[in-house]
């Protein structure tokens, strides 16, 4: 039941970290309070469907697949790149199931992913100095004073796209678009004479086999739900505070207070401090939470925030995802696990190969190097792997789109390429080639821990 010493507003008592500072506060009121009106963009029975799912990736039954933009945007907002981001989240899914053999649970960084912290709040353009872009539902990413400048306004029309993805996304989750018989058409034209587009039509013609086999005995995505629809869940950063109290609301089912902004939420790298405002915020919601931990975090901060966030320790309520970066992860990885596994935490461990790996490309963009991403990704598969952990999901900021952001991969994008399709409107995303190269990396790494925990040890044999 109802916490009764919780309520939405008592972050505020809290220091909050990589807040706007709105020239007005009446006109900021004026929209939390719109905001508190409007209806849920998520139901609270899907926040806990979804947790329920996120237990069986806790308890070592499915993979954790969180994607999407690193920021979305007012301008990209289409239904083409919604539909090409999800198509290749459908297919990464394939791959991943196909290699694991497990369900693979789909969570989009979409619907409210337009809040960024930012390394610096200010932004120097030669002799002028303005406030940095903080993401569209803050300010705009032009650079003059009047764009640059907060305006609560934002958040609402940030609210509606929201809405407006969602409801494209249910209808692609569950309008068809998604049934199993669709699996070849879902490649993207540009990537089908790729490597990975011939790997990922083996599978697909495998799976139509195997579909066929089935129709013989009456069995497909005409009588199976899961063969004809799947499902989709939304989740963004947690980051901007009276948006996330305007839309936290009491569940009529269970009296609990649910974010109806996403089904899941994450708090940041720079907003994880166990004493600070975001932390106070997520802990008295009940919808699944996600934790950034880079190279920094010790094994007690991590203790602490499971203590607040999940004092429960319910499997499914707490993602930590891990974004080291390739150089610092052999470091500092092991000796965490270690120390932490010893408590019995009920928590998913996922790997965000992409923040810890950005570097600035001579040409002067913003961009990680593909073989860092994949170097990361694998080496927390392996010192998971070491400890006896299940590999619980992967966070990637990605599109379906043919873009030129990240340098490496299949198609060999290099440094002077980079300025070609350059989209991003903060971090640099894997194109639709490259998250599937991911995928296939991913899923031969599923498939033998699945091997190792189906068969034997030696030692088992011999006693
Ligand atoms: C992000 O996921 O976009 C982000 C800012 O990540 P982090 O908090 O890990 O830096
Ligand atoms: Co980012």
């Amino acid at each position: 039941m109802l916490n009764p010493s919780w309520t939405p507003n008592l972050w505020r008592e809290r220091s909050a970290l990589h807040q706007p500072v709105y020239p007005d506060d009446t006109g900021l009121r004026r929209v939390e309070d719109t905001l508190h009106a409007l209806p849920p963009l998520v139901f609270a029975g899907e926040a806990r469907e979804l947790k329920s799912k996120l237990a069986r990736v806790a308890q070592g039954e499915a993979f954790l697949l969180q994607a999407g933009d690193c920021a979305e945007s007012f301008k990209e907002f289409n239904a083409d790149n919604i539909r090409d981001t999800f198509r290749v989240m459908l297919q990464m899914a394939v791959i991943l199931t196909f290699g694991a053999s497990m369900p693979v649970v789909k969570v989009g960084r979409t619907a409210g992913q337009f809040v960024k912290p930012r390394s610096s709040p200010t932004e120097q353009q030669g002799d002028t100095e303005l406030p940095s872009y903080l993401g569209d539902m803050v300010n705009d990413i032009e650079f003059t004073a009047s764009a640059r400048t907060p305006d609560p306004q934002r958040m609402i029309k940030g609210y509606h796209q929201a809405a407006a993805t969602l409801n494209l996304l249910r209808a692609f989750a569950q309008g068809g678009y998604a049934d199993i018989k669709k699996v070849h058409g879902w490649m993207l034209s540009f990537v089908e004479n790729s490597p990975q587009g011939h790997r990922y039509r083996q599978i697909a013609d495998r799976i139509s086999e195997a579909l066929a086999f089935m129709a013989a005995f009456d069995v497909g995505p005409a009588s199976v739900r899961q063969l004809r629809e799947t499902d989709f869940y939304t989740s963004h950063e947690g980051l901007l505070l009276p948006y996330e109290e305007a839309l936290t609301r009491i569940d009529s089912t269970t009296g609990k207070w649910y974010d109806v902004s996403a089904h899941m939420l994450w708090i940041g790298e720079r907003t994880r401090d166990p004493n600070g405002a975001h932390v106070a915020f997520m802990k008295g919601i009940d919808n699944p939470i996600g934790i950034k931990i880079g190279p920094l975090a010790t094994s007690e901060q991590i203790l602490k925030l499971a203590e607040i966030i999940n004092p429960k320790n319910e499997p499914g309520r707490l993602t930590f995802i891990l974004r080291m970066g390739h150089e610092n992860i052999d470091k500092k990885l092991p000796p965490l696990l270690r120390h932490v596994k010893t408590y019995g935490l009920n928590a998913i461990w996922a790997c965000d190969p992409m923040h810890g790996n950005v570097i600035k490309s001579k040409t002067g963009y913003k961009t990680r190097p593909f073989d860092s991403i994949l170097k990361e990704a694998k080496a927390f598969c392996a010192h998971l792997r070491n400890e006896d952990i299940h590999i619980g999901g992967i966070h990637i900021e990605m599109t379906g789109k043919d873009v030129t952001e990240c340098i490496g991969g299949a198609q060999e994008i290099t440094e002077e390429n980079l300025k070609d399709r350059y989209h991003t409107h903060c971090d640099p995303r894997l194109n639709a080639s490259q998250s599937l190269e991911l995928a296939f990396l991913l899923a031969d790494e599923l498939k033998s821990e699945v091997t190792r925990t189906t068969t034997p040890s030696a030692k088992t044999v011999a006693s």
